[in-house]
């Protein structure tokens, strides 16, 4: 018989949502523990609002290391928190709970560090692309806040366009004053941009990034993609959407002659810092998890 990989010892984590079902967190992290050989278990973790609160202290009682947080939950996790990271501050949001065993609860946002280290992971040099000109994001969501506040970090100049041009409005001066309150340094620029801008995407953008859920198979449209003539040739094209894979923007950057880079990645690297933190061991994301979960989202 072969050795258990879960035994008494094992270290416990899980995702707390509402619903859970659709989230790929368990796929991903119980793959890790696997191939690593790892003594722990990832589990779902459906939660009404209002038994947050009562799961998160049950799951420090019953020993967990923490747990990812999703919708509808990311405030009341920021809530809860003792010590919130400076960047989750700023973009205003949680998705990750480590439990020390002093009792304290440490939160931080992941999805910035998952959307830049996606990039990274394609051999971009974010600083070379800062230094090329501003990032343009498309959205003004919770992804978006979370992508632009990871991306003032990088001392990127940051523009913001949404179909709402009030909730773009918003999202500026939410960060703004988040920044002067919690981060250090000087804070790089911030502005919005017409969504019906007539010369398309401008020649001075360096990345552009869509955190809109145009594009996505089942959303509002499935078919969009935004009007690229305008742009550099430097101009590297992000589509944080995952379903599917090769989303129509991705596709027409490619045409273009642009880099194009889609959501799985982002999807993939922000879960290696709760990995570390619960599980003690170094997640990778290489050719055979994208392969793994890419199979998983096709089913
Ligand atoms: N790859 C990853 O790891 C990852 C992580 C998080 C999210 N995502 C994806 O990112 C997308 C946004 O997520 P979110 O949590 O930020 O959602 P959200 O907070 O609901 O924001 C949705 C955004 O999409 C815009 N939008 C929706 N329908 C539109 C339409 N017909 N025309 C133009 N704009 C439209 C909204 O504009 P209005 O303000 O005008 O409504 C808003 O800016 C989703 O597709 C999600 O799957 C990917």
């Amino acid at each position: 018989m072969s050795t258990p990989r879960i035994t008494g010892k094992a270290r416990l984590a899980g995702v707390l949502g509402h619903p859970v079902a659709h989230s790929l967190s368990p796929v991903l992290h119980n793959y890790w523990l696997e191939r690593l050989g790892v003594d722990g278990a990832y589990v779902p973790l459906p939660v009404a609002p209002d038994q947050f609160v009562t799961a998160v202290r049950g799951l420090q009682a019953a020993g967990f290391r923490g747990a990812n947080v999703t919708i509808p939950h990311k405030e009341a996790a920021f809530a809860i928190a003792d010590e919130v990271a400076p960047m989750a501050r700023v973009a205003g949001s949680v998705n990750t709970l480590v439990f020390g065993e002093d009792g304290r609860i440490r939160g931080s946002s992941t999805d910035g560090f998952g959307f830049l280290a996606s990039l990274e992971a394609e051999g971009i040099d974010i600083g070379a692309v800062r230094d090329r000109g501003a990032a343009l994001l498309l959205g003004a969501g919770g992804a978006a806040r979370s992508i632009a506040a990871a991306l003032m970090e990088r001392g990127f100049s940051v523009i913001v366009t949404n179909r709402t041009a009030t909730r773009a409005r918003e999202l500026v001066e939410t960060l703004s004053q988040a920044w002067r309150d919690h981060a250090a340094g000087a804070m790089p620029a911030l502005s919005t941009l017409p969504w019906d801008h007539p010369a398309g995407v401008p020649a001075d953008v360096s990345l552009l990034v869509n955190t809109t859920s145009l594009g996505m198979a089942g959303g509002p449209d499935a078919s969009w993609a935004p009007d690229l003539t305008g742009a550099a040739d430097h101009l590297i094209v992000a589509d944080i959407v995952y379903v599917p894979c090769e989303t129509p923007l991705l596709e027409a950057a490619a045409t273009r002659g642009l880099t194009a880079i889609g959501g799985l990645g982002m999807l993939l690297h922000q879960a290696r810092p709760g990995f570390r933190a619960w599980f003690g061991a170094e997640a990778e994301v290489d050719a055979a998890t994208v392969a793994y979960v890419s199979a998983v989202l096709k089913r």
